[in-house]
């Protein structure tokens, strides 16, 4: 099978989840009264295996880098859309009964399979990775973990997907299809009024908001429309021209874990960013 060639960014992305899982499972690992049973959940997997694009060499995935953790995860629940990606994790994770594989879409498997077995009221707890290529999350998944107060998410904000197929200059020129990604993302059309001022540029088209602005609206939605009280400000990630691909996002119900997460995220941080 083809890996998939990650670029430094993605390192950074699977160094800072690695850290704060770590966290995570020694504190819930910790907690005996009432004694917690905590889950890891990645939506968009990954093969768990893949090849850096500076190095050449092997990188471990997001779903191998959560198989490692000490003290352990109590269970780990992997989706991946493709069929091939599927059958390496089911390889890789061969005879460990607490692996459940899902070659599925994630915004379906999340709702309908996953999210019912974190229930609250049954001491359950997970840290949830979404982690897609670009818009193909959907916001039921976000607020159904939101509402949820056993689960947490770090969460890829896809905004280069978005410059370039609906954040355009002149939004009347998008096609339906890319506006109907967005909003999917997004919940409603509200994003329209956060990316776009009413007032015209220069050239006849309405000024478009910079990545900054359109991220902290969606880090305001995180708390007030999806529910989680705690939301730190998300770490913007680069490529090697210095232009933002996504933004990783974390989102809790927790205090402490929002400040555990802002601290990972200050020591990635660049100088200049928020
Ligand atoms: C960015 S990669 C994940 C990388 C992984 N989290 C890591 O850091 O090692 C995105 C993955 O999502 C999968 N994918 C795309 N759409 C999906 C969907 N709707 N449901 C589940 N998986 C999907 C792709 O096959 C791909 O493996």
């Amino acid at each position: 099978m083809k890996l998939d060639e990650i670029g430094n960014w993605t390192e950074v992305k699977l160094e800072i989840i690695r850290e704060y899982a770590t966290a995570y499972s020694k504190i819930l690992s910790a907690q005996m009264r009432p004694k917690l049973h905590h889950f890891y959940i990645d939506a968009f997997s990954g093969s768990g295996l893949h090849i850096s694009k500076i190095s050449g060499k092997f990188v471990a995935g997001s779903t191998s880098n959560a198989l490692d953790i000490t003290p352990p995860f109590q269970g780990f629940f992997f989706i991946d859309i493709d069929k091939d990606k599927a059958q390496m994790l089911r390889k890789a994770t061969e005879g460990r009964e607490n692996v459940h594989i899902y070659e599925a879409d994630c915004n379906t498997a999340l709702l309908t399979e996953v999210f019912p077995k974190v229930q609250y009221e049954d001491y359950c707890r997970a840290l949830c990775l979404l982690d897609p290529y670009g818009l193909h999350l959907d916001w039921e998944v976000i607020a159904k973990a939101g509402s949820m107060r056993s689960i947490e998410i770090f969460l890829n904000f896809p905004v280069m997907d978005m410059n370039r197929n609906v954040l355009w200059k002149n939004p009347e020129n998008v096609p339906a299809d890319q506006i109907s990604r967005m909003n999917t993302l997004w919940g409603d059309e509200s994003w329209r009024d956060v990316a776009y001022d009413t007032r015209e540029s220069l050239f006849g088209y309405p000024v478009k908001a910079d990545n900054d602005t359109i991220a902290l609206a969606f880090q305001k939605r995180l708390k007030e429309v999806a529910g989680f009280q705690h939301v730190p400000i998300p770490i913007p990630m680069r490529n090697s021209k210095e232009a933002t691909i996504y933004y990783l996002f974390f989102a809790s119900p927790k205090p402490v874990a929002a400040d555990i997460v802002s601290q990972i995220f200050d020591k990635y941080r660049k100088p200049g960013d928020q």
